[in-house]
């Protein structure tokens, strides 16, 4: 089955998914921003858990409980600090997508959201991470089937429009493939 890919405006602690993506920082010990909402919503609980995993790495990601979230996985992620692109911040940034799509596929998610991990606090410029965010998710979906839905969830007009840009600009390249010349 082919993965759906779309670009909702949403509170991703309200979604109904298998995993809901949180951009964290390393310490996984909560924040501001898409964290902060997260743990509120979860409970306690939450940071409980995520004192037992020991951190996580930039470009990679750890998986725990959903708790009061209707979302029954949390995949953290830590997302690039912005320092202008030629600190391989767009490696990093293709990473966390891919690392946390891995782990919801070893762990039987079929539905999946992600907020614009590094588009806040860290300021990633938003076109150029929707760019790594769609390509990396679609290019994840090619090779590994099983996950049927990602869904972008987007707090802004303008990570809206920017996502929606990629995703038109995919299904282009895409229609461009399918035609014989
Ligand atoms: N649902 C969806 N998107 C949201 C929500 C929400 N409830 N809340 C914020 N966003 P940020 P980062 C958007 O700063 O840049 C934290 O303190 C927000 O508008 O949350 O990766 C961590 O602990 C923005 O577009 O994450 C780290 O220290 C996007 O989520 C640091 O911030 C990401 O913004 C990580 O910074």
């Amino acid at each position: 089955m082919k993965t759906k890919l779309e670009a909702v405006r949403a509170d991703i602690t309200k979604l109904a998914v298998d995993a809901i993506v949180n951009a964290a920082n390393t310490t996984l010990l909560g924040g501001g921003g898409v964290d902060g909402a997260i743990h509120r919503a979860a409970g306690p609980e939450l940071l409980a858990e995520c004192r037992t995993l020991g951190g996580c790495a930039t470009g990679d990601a750890k998986i725990t409980r959903g708790y009061r979230l209707p979302a029954k996985f949390v995949i953290h992620t830590v997302g690039p600090v912005w320092h202008g692109g030629e600190r391989g911040e767009p490696e990093r940034l293709a990473s966390c997508y891919r690392r946390s799509l891995e782990l919801g596929l070893a762990h039987g998610v079929k539905t999946i959201a992600f907020p614009a991990v590094s588009c806040g606090a860290y300021g990633y410029p938003l076109a150029q991470a929707a760019r790594i965010a769609v390509g990396e998710c679609a290019s994840f979906a090619a090779a590994h089937p099983g996950i049927e839905r990602i869904v972008f969830a987007l707090f802004g007009e303008d990570a809206l429009a920017a996502y929606e840009a990629e995703l038109a600009r995919l299904a282009a390249e895409r229609g461009g493939a399918a035609r014989p010349d």
